[in-house]
């Protein structure tokens, strides 16, 4: 009989601990809508997480920039503020990796095949090892797409964009890109595009079709050029501390549904993008200037040549390495 009672009090108390032991929580940031490909594979990656680890862990995921702008996100990371972010390549540059503005070389890619000869690759692998030293551990690469340009004119040709401010992230390769076609580059955070260009603090922008939907950023932009001319992607970044301290069970069930989330972001990318586009054009609120080939090929043959006016920043022989990987051809 006393044993009985003893097993049950032990019984009592460990269903006590488990059900009172408080979850380990990851914050994961992001600046972009829910309905888009990175804030639905956030979303993903949540209800894997949570269902996996059976609520030993909870993801927050705080969308739209409620947390934190462009700049700040980072910084929170590496101050363990947050435990996930999924920046844009783009914002690695001026964390003091500019590798990685390799991605946002105009016409560097083709099209989603050859970008994930990069991203799959060696390339990419070895990019990601480079976030170490800053205390970041890069598990993943998620796509967006390929950017359109935006203006209150007609953007047609490459000409059409001299002397438009054109609001750009934070890139030593975006500004060169803009300064090639001639027009006044403007950095400004994500969160801050809609009403600059809706105020005219700026004349135009770049995004893909995504990004510039869910903002309604084709509200306030009379014309959208299928350029194509750039990629935007994301990695998905922890704090390697955080990440390192976790139970390993946990830290290999999460890296499993970060697995699965990243197939399903790279999947749904360019579907969503197409929708996107094709509702930017249902809406009537801006004209989408469809390019031919030749029209699109007067704007590769204007910005190509950024790739070796920035050689010396993003380096010449990994720009070569992409360049032999994706069969580049000018
Ligand atoms: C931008 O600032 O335009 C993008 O990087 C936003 C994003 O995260 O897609």
């Amino acid at each position: 009989m006393k044993m009985r009672t003893l097993l049950a009090v032990v019984m009592v108390l460990a269903f006590a601990g488990t059900a009172l032991a408080e979850p380990i929580v990851i914050k994961f940031s992001h600046v972009v809508a829910v309905d888009t490909p990175k804030g639905q594979a956030a979303e993903y990656f949540k209800k894997l997480a949570e269902e996996r680890t059976k609520g030993a862990v909870k993801v927050e995921v705080y969308p739209n920039s409620q947390l934190y702008k462009d700049k700040e996100e980072v910084e929170a990371l590496q101050l363990g503020s947050v435990q996930m972010l999924a920046p844009s390549l783009a914002k690695f540059g001026p964390l003091g990796v500019k590798e990685f503005e390799l991605f946002d070389l105009p016409f560097i890619f083709d099209g989603y095949e050859q970008l994930h000869k990069v991203t799959e690759g060696p390339v990419g692998k070895k990019l990601l090892a480079k976030l170490e030293p800053k205390g970041l551990l890069g598990l993943a690469y998620w796509d967006n797409g390929f950017k359109v340009m935006s203006a209150n004119k007609e953007i047609r040709t490459p000409e059409q964009m001299k002397g438009l401010k054109v609001r750009i992230q934070s890139s030593k390769i975006l500004d060169a890109q803009m300064r090639q076609l001639k027009s006044i580059p403007q950095v400004l955070a994500f969160s801050e595009v809609y009403q600059a260009l809706q105020t005219g603090v700026v004349d135009g922008t770049e995004n893909p079709p995504s990004n510039l939907y869910t903002q309604k950023m084709h509200e306030v932009q009379k014309y959208v050029a299928t350029t194509n001319h750039g990629y935007l992607g994301y990695a998905v970044i922890v704090n390697k501390k955080f990440w390192e301290g976790l139970p390993a069970d946990i830290r290999v069930t999460l890296e499993g549904a970060m697995a699965e989330a990243t197939t399903y972001a790279n999947d749904i990318a360019k579907r969503k993008n197409e929708e996107d586009l094709a509702a930017v054009k249902a809406s009537g609120k801006s004209e989408i200037l469809e390019l031919s080939a030749e029209e699109r090929a007067a704007w590769k043959k204007a910005l190509v040549p950024v790739h070796e006016k920035m050689a010396s920043r993003v380096g010449k022989d990994l720009i070569a390495e992409v360049h032999e990987v994706t069969g580049f051809q000018k």
